[in-house]
């Protein structure tokens, strides 16, 4: 995942009065990760970065989660056994992601009864890609090949986020964003290559449906993205959203040209001064219109996310009630 939404929010107001020694601390602090030190959990940081951060590392968790559902939705329709076994491992392993996630933004003070809360109120934001519905079996490899590239593009640099905590889930992420990729691009190219007429029209399909929502996921452009500037000055984000956006495009293309599929693009072009593709204007007020909550699929999303945790209270309580006994038995000990 899933970074997009992570530049979108509002921006916190800075602490209004400070003392000196405050003012010293942040200094001390802009230094280190000026020098590229990475800071730990139990450092002194500025409220504004510690904030900054619970939101982009929930948000990528949030994200993780929610994209667990509309892939699950065709675990039990995939075509094979091999298929059916490498999607089971792939939803499995995002779940880990989030997991991993959540576990990062608690270090920071925040618990994850209240990140979980703010995503079923809708208060927290995840990727809008997953708000787009999975209509056929190619859509699982263009979500593979598309979606989980772009994941890499965005989350690549993180591993180098001046959060050590944030830093180091990422590493371990990128590895396995890496084998959801090829399984996708390798499903795609079976397809192209052995499959029916009807088969092949199914995938290029699936890419002019998915095409733009994954532009999107670099998020706003640069322009429109007011905190990008201060995660960049802290570490936090290496790249900006336009570069990470263009970078994906130069990437992708030559591989849709192997796999014998073109993008729904007009404006397309290979621009030999910039040594990069041109590529045609973003539909913004779709994107604003799908994060604040109007996508094909926000409602249906957010409603399995909160049914999933509704449906779990009872292993919490029981989970509370044998910690609970635990605790008293070794009292009385
Ligand atoms: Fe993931
Ligand atoms: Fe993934």
């Amino acid at each position: 995942m899933y970074t997009q939404a992570m530049s979108v929010g509002p921006q916190d107001q800075a602490a209004k009065v400070r003392s000196a020694e405050d003012a010293q601390r942040e200094e001390a602090f802009e230094a280190r990760v000026a020098a590229g030190d990475f800071i730990e959990a139990k450092d002194w940081m500025p409220e504004h970065y510690r904030k900054t951060l619970v939101r982009q590392i929930s948000q990528h968790a949030h994200s993780e989660c929610v994209g667990m559902l509309p892939e699950g939705n065709w675990i039990t329709r995939a075509p094979t056994l091999k298929r059916k076994a490498i999607l089971l491992a792939k939803v499995q392993d995002e779940a880990g992601h989030g997991l991993y996630l959540y576990s990062a933004a608690e270090t920071l003070g925040t618990s994850r009864d209240q990140m979980l809360d703010a995503l079923h109120t809708g208060k927290a934001k995840y990727s809008s890609i997953f708000n787009y519905p999975t209509l056929s079996w190619a859509d699982i490899g263009v979500i593979g090949w598309l979606v989980d590239g772009a994941a890499i593009m965005n989350q690549v640099p993180l591993c180098r986020c001046s959060y050590a905590p944030y830093a180091r889930a990422m590493i371990r992420v990128c590895r396995e964003e890496s084998f959801h990729q090829r399984q996708g691009y390798e499903s795609l190219l079976v397809m192209m290559r052995e499959g029916t007429p009807e088969q092949k029209a199914m995938v290029q399909d699936a890419v002019n449906r998915w095409w733009w929502p994954s532009l999107m996921m670099f998020g706003p452009a640069d322009k429109d993205s007011p905190n990008s500037e201060q995660s960049m000055r802290w570490g936090i984000k290496r790249i900006s959203n336009d570069d990470l956006r263009q970078k994906f495009v130069d990437a992708t293309i030559p591989q849709a040209e192997i796999l014998g599929v073109t993008v729904p693009d007009a404006d397309l072009k290979w621009n030999a001064e910039r040594d990069s593709y041109d590529f045609g204007a973003i539909d913004w007020s779709e994107f604003w219109r799908v994060v604040n909550g109007d996508g094909p699929m926000n409602r249906e999303r957010l409603g399995a996310r909160v049914k999933a945790w509704e449906d779990g209270a009872w292993v919490r309580e029981a989970a509370l009630a044998h910690s609970r006994k635990q605790a008293t038995k070794e009292q009385a000990a």
